[in-house]
């Protein structure tokens, strides 16, 4: 999968195209020249020819000079009349006046006056093609002089070289016909030739490999490859990887046999067994690795995202593709002609494709459908939704566009598709439309509201069909599972099954189910090592100026649903109620800009920065403890990369999660995740002090981790008693409460969540009529 396609034998027709542009130009040469000769011996002709009669008639020439002018028409009388292509002969005098012409003479007279000066100035014959708007004419100028050497006169024979021009203008349009016909003929010959026996072997023999992959080739490969060589190596090379594979299969059956906890490999050895052969493609909004300019070059983003903290660690373990939107301003540059990219770069496990929109296309999809309707629809903020019909169009355009990228990278071959989120949710019907057969699955990352919420959205039954055209419809949890199954059930004709948790629409069936994700062990991700992360957490306490407070954390994109002011203003109380805390502990948040083209995320970063000012100005005034560098808050905005975030988790005492609606929230977990067992009081085995999670009830984290102290956000006191609960917990129940969470995070990670997807999605009944499906398309 995932291969690069060109059009039909494009390299052939840059071959003939190249071959034929040579040709043309070696053969417009050869006739340039021909012609060009053929020109200059037509000219030495006419020169001849002129030179001839010069000649004949000095005799009689020099007797008319040695006459006065008006006694010089006695001698030559009618002898200087020309005839035919010789338009006449004419006498000059050596100050340049003519004393005697032929009738045709006249016309050219003006003319050709420069010549004939040159001539009598250098005394020596000389020639002359004249052009003007009449035609052309050649000039022969020849010097008459005396005994002495004296010059006496000159004689000057003009010719109509008109036909010579003519000759030159048919030869070079010969030749350009010529050099076209035969750059035709090149094209065509050598196009077919390398279409034939090299790029047409190639295209079976990368298609043979293709389908090697998915398990169903024939044993050999093409004929007629243009190597002998290649032929005998992939041989043995389709050899090989048959054996590994089938190895891999045994091996595969073993591990999912044996009861180990989820792993890499274990969900590797999984995936084989539930994708039965078929590929796995992801498709999302945001790509996992996204390539910005920075001083002119290049660099690697992670971008801050659950899905894609979510995602990358199971298309890691189980390779395949994920099509995603190219949203980096270096992001073209660094794949290939179809948007294609190996990733992680420095370790390639996948294949990122990367989807190409236009701006307004991204206006319309991403900030306002999707962020400015879909986003506070689902999230109970009390945040307006906006619905705009322009954006609703370029909604379902873009989604098109992921779908048709999908189906583009398929080809014919049958694949598993995960879709993510609400950005997407016309994408499962799209794809149904015009491949019943794929196995679609979707998965929402964000909350579902009841149905009275959702029945705002004008588009509201387009969605939902869309939605239903897959097999498999994931949430976090059962609750927006009963939310969603509501809201069918009230806008969708469609046959719902309470107990089985489906819904029956156009002769297929959707399944709905919770699945909470989780993350990935931070030992996976290339994180510092103890000795490393020692110095590490120093340089950041230092550069912080945190050397000496205990220190809470909290980390989120700066997004309204995360409860970030809520959470300031509960640190804020927490000092007022207990001031006894003022310089000795200190909350720093990590903030990453999200979002920012939507003005309520703009100001939001600013109302942020002036909160957290007005705090720290408060507390630090009064405090007493000014001049030892403390403050309350630290607002850090900025795009903070994996492993500063895991030494700020590391670092941290107590972590704070306070959305005021989400559906799972990672970061969560990341603090768990990143908490390992204390080996003496209070501290880790890597000099990191235990942990407190204190997570908001709206959050649903909340459900997998209660053991963290659940507040409701928007109840400030509360809020800011359950810091201090946690600041001043005593290290035996901080342990037992960490020790319960890091357990349950162990065993139900990231790589579990993908295996139950999968397997969920590989037993879904499967109907692949064509036509059943919901067509979005033509919307
Ligand atoms: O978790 C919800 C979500 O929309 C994800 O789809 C996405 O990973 C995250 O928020 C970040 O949002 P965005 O992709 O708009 O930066």
């Amino acid at each position: 999968m995932a291969t690069t396609r060109h059009p039909f034998s494009s390299r052939s027709l840059r071959f003939g195209v190249l071959i034929a542009t040579l040709s043309c130009i070696a053969t417009g040469l050869v006739f340039w020249f021909q012609v060009n000769g053929e020109h200059r011996q037509g000219l030495d002709d006419l020169t001849r020819r002129a030179q001839l009669l010069g000649h004949r008639i000095t005799p009689m020439a020099r007797m008319a000079l040695d006459r006065d002018d008006s006694r010089v028409a006695e001698v030559v009388g009618d002898r200087f009349d020309g005839h035919s292509r010789l338009l006449g002969m004419a006498l000059y005098r050596p100050d340049g006046s003519r004393i005697a012409s032929g009738q045709g003479v006249f016309e050219f007279a003006g003319s050709v006056e420069d010549s004939v000066r040159q001539g009598l100035a250098a005394k020596a014959e000389f020639s002359d093609l004249r052009r003007d708007a009449t035609g052309s004419t050649h000039v022969l100028v020849q010097p008459i002089t005396d005994e002495k050497g004296d010059l006496k006169g000159a004689i000057v024979v003009l010719h109509d070289a008109l036909y010579l021009e003519d000759r030159l203008t048919r030869g070079i349009l010969r030749g350009m016909l010529w050099s076209l016909g035969i750059a035709a003929a090149m094209f065509f010959i050598t196009t077919g030739l390398a279409w034939t026996f090299f790029e047409r072997p190639l295209h079976l023999l990368a298609e043979w490999m293709r389908r090697l992959r998915f398990g169903n080739t024939p044993e050999l490969p093409p004929r007629g490859l243009p190597v002998s060589k290649l032929a005998d190596e992939t041989v043995h090379l389709a050899a090989s990887f048959r054996a590994a594979r089938s190895k891999e299969r045994d091996e595969a059956q073993e591990i999912v046999r044996s009861d180990k906890a989820w792993t890499r490999d274990r969900l590797r050895a999984h995936a084989i067994d539930a994708l039965g052969g078929q590929s796995l493609v992801v498709v999302s909004n945001r790509e996992p690795y996204m390539h910005q300019m920075r001083d002119g070059k290049p660099v690697l983003v992670r971008p801050a995202s659950g899905l894609v903290t979510g995602l990358d660690p199971v298309l890691r373990a189980t390779g395949g593709l994920w099509v995603a939107h190219g949203a980096g301003d270096a992001d073209r540059q660094t794949a290939d002609a179809s948007g294609c990219i190996p990733v992680p770069p420095e370790d390639a496990r996948y294949t990122l494709k990367r989807v190409w929109i236009t701006k307004e296309e991204e206006q319309g999809y991403y900030y306002g459908f999707s962020n400015e309707g879909l986003w506070p629809l689902c999230h109970l903020t009390h945040e307006r939704p906006t619905f705009r019909a322009g954006d609703w169009e370029q909604y379902v355009r873009a989604n098109q566009r992921f779908a048709n990228a999908v189906l583009e990278e398929i080809g014919s071959e049958k694949a598993v598709v995960m879709v993510q989120d609400y950005q997407l949710a016309l994408v499962p019907g799209m794809l149904k439309a015009k491949r019943p057969d794929l196995r679609v699955g979707l998965f929402w990352h964000i909350p579902w509201p009841n149905a009275e919420a959702f029945r705002i959205c004008p588009y509201r039954v387009e969605l939902l069909q869309g939605m239903l055209g897959a097999d498999l419809l994931g949430f976090h949890l059962q609750q927006h599972c009963n939310n969603f199954l509501d809201t069918v059930d009230r806008m969708v004709e469609a046959k719902l099954d309470w107990d089985r948790f489906s819904v029956e629409i156009k002769g297929r069936r959707c399944l709905v189910r919770p699945f909470p994700i989780s993350v990935q062990p931070w030992s996976e991700r290339g994180v510092a090592a103890p000795a490393a992360l020692e110095s590490q957490m120093a340089l950041l306490r230092q550069q912080h100026q945190l050397d000496g407070f205990m220190v809470g954390v909290g980390v989120d994109r700066i997004d309204y649903t995360k409860g970030i002011a809520e959470r300031f203003r509960a640190i804020e109380r927490l000092f007022e109620k207990y001031p006894e805390l003022q310089g000795k502990f200190t909350f720093v948040q990590l903030g990453a800009p999200s979002r920012v083209h939507i003005p309520r995320y703009r100001d939001l970063v600013t109302d942020l920065e002036q909160l957290a000012d007005a705090i720290n100005w408060k507390f630090v005034d009064t405090g007493g403890a000014a001049g030892s560098g403390w403050k309350p808050i630290h607002f850090l905005v900025d795009h903070h990369e994996g492993p500063a975030v895991y030494a700020f988790l590391k670092m941290a005492s107590v972590c704070i999660v306070s959305s005021l609606h989400d559906g799972m929230n990672l970061v969560a977990k990341e603090y768990v995740a990143a908490k390992a067992e204390g080996s003496n009081e209070g501290v880790e085995a890597d000099g990191a002090p235990e942990g407190v999670l204190v997570l908001s009830e709206f959050a649903g984290a909340a459900r997998d981790l209660p053991e963290a102290l659940i507040i409701n956000p928007y109840d400030t006191e509360e809020f800011a008693a359950a810091i201090h609960q946690a600041i001043t917990m005593d290290a035996k129940e901080r342990r037992q409460r960490m020790t319960r969470m890091r357990l349950r995070i162990e065993e139900f990670n990231i790589y579990r969540w993908a295996a139950d997807f999968l397997s969920t999605l590989a037993q879904t009944e499967h109907k692949a009529q064509p036509g059943t499906a919901v067509d979005n398309s033509g919307l």
